[in-house]
């Protein structure tokens, strides 16, 4: 008998949250951001959680108007080597841009990371949404790649790293002191990539770790975005306000994996969620209530002109019918800008009332332990999501729902209390990726 398909949980780790005003919460470590006491101990109990993985987002751009924890904030890959070394079960999920960095450095890097780890390293492939990154990485506004071009570097990127990490076949270093040999010729490979974005000959310098290769994680939901998913990724991170969303992304994604040959349950689906909890329902609606007097007007603004590029929106009236934008964002964060000005049409909504939604979003995942398990348990079983990240934008949410929530979904069978493998990959589910030269070997011995 198969076994009963379980929950997945990742945990974001950021600092002071993703509100624009969550610092100001009187239980918010304002520091949290650059606090690696923090992020230890956020990450540990997590795993005692027994989360599939911790998740750390990032940018390449701030001005004045960014949110504050993207204002001072650790990068990703060097905060994950930290809590690599104080951890021992839990993946490690970080954050590296195709459109800003070479395929052989990132390669190296997650490649180093899962060997710190012993096998629990993840990739979150994003594309930089923002032009004015142009401006850190030596070129300007106008070289920022368009979305179609980001896409399509991002595609030949993850094939060379993917190549990259197979560089050497498992076993490759014999390491033999009496005869002098340190490896085997014949299981290391070079890549010898040439295509129209990167060039890349290889080898890599560093084998694989016990899980094969790193775990791809992409985020990204526009068209190009999902079909980068079910070429290439294991994983999606994703966002929906209502299940009927997420049910309709969920089919589209596996669907277009299963098109292109795939299980698509190699294609694991995580919405990240914020849920708020209260030992009633009116006691986790105050706490919602409470976070969202925190944000000033001129706040929620600026966070909702970054999805279009740090548009201006202080320039129009709040009370009209949201503004028509025309092409804007498209470029940027498309999907999101996108379903922003559907809502806005369908719902006939003001500036004041979009900016607002946006900035401090009422969460579907609000109520008592009890309510949330089932709104979790029911996005799981009516095939919207195949586990989640946990985006607390309160201080202690992720506390609250490893001590509230996760027992309630153990004793329903849906949920883990040990973990199952000693890898990401393993705990997710995800076969391992058999070396692709040791592959050709067997069939060319058949
Ligand atoms: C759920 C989600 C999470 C994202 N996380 C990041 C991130 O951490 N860093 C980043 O630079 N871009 C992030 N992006 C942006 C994408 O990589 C991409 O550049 C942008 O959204 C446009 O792609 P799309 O239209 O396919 O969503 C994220 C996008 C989505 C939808």
């Amino acid at each position: 008998m198969s076994k009963p398909r379980q929950l997945k949980f990742g945990a974001m780790l950021h600092g002071v949250g993703g509100h624009i005003a969550g610092w100001r919460h009187p239980q918010a470590q304002a520091d949290a951001s650059v606090s690696v006491d923090f992020y230890k101990s956020q990450a540990q109990k997590a795993e005692a959680g027994k989360f599939d993985l911790v998740f750390v987002a990032d940018g390449l751009y701030i001005n004045e108007k960014s949110i504050p924890h993207f204002l001072n904030r650790f990068e990703p890959l060097t905060i994950l080597s930290a809590l690599a070394a104080v951890t021992s079960r839990i993946g490690l999920v970080g954050t590296v841009s195709t459109s800003y960095s070479e395929p052989f450095t990132v390669a190296r890097q997650f490649a180093s990371l899962d060997q710190i780890s012993d096998g629990r390293a993840g990739w979150n492939v994003v594309t930089s949404p923002l032009e004015g990154s142009a401006l850190n990485f030596s070129k300007t506004i106008a070289e920022h790649p368009d979305h179609a071009k980001r896409y399509r570097i991002a595609t030949e990127y993850i094939d060379v790293v993917k190549g990259l990490w197979d560089s050497w076949e498992d076993g490759a270093f014999v390491r033999d002191k009496a005869t002098g040999v340190f490896f085997d010729p014949s299981k290391m490979h070079r890549l010898d990539h040439k295509g129209e974005f990167f060039s890349v000959q290889g080898p890599l310098n560093i084998a694989r770790s016990k899980q094969g290769q790193p775990v791809i994680f992409q985020a990204g939901s526009s068209e190009a975005g999902k079909n980068l998913a079910a070429h290439t990724a294991d994983a999606v991170f994703t966002g929906h306000g209502r299940l009927s969303e997420a049910q309709h992304f969920y089919q589209d994604v596996k669907g277009r994996a299963k098109a292109l040959g795939r299980n698509p349950d190699e294609l694991v689906i995580m919405p990240g969620i914020s849920p708020i909890l209260g030992g009633t329902e009116e006691e986790a609606e105050r706490k919602y209530q409470e976070l969202a007097s925190l944000v000033t007007m001129e706040q929620a603004l600026a966070y909702l002109g970054r999805y279009y590029d740090h548009h201006d929106f202080s320039q129009y009236s709040l009370d009209e019918p949201f503004p028509d934008l025309g092409d804007l964002g498209k470029n940027s964060f498309r999907s999101t800008t996108d379903r922003i000005k559907r809502m806005a049409q369908e719902n006939n909504l003001t500036l004041r009332q979009v900016a607002l939604l946006e900035a401090t979003p009422r969460t579907a995942f609000l109520g008592t332990p009890e309510q949330v398990a089932d709104r979790v348990q029911a996005w799981f079983e009516q095939q919207g999501a195949d586990g989640f990240i946990i985006n607390s934008m309160i201080p202690n949410g992720l506390d609250d729902f490893i001590e509230h929530v996760v027992p309630i979904l153990q004793r329903r069978g849906l949920y883990r209390t040990e973990y199952e493998a000693d890898t990401l990959r393993g705990n997710l589910g995800l076969s391992f990726p058999v070396n692709r030269y040791a592959k050709e070997r067997e069939v060319n011995v058949q």
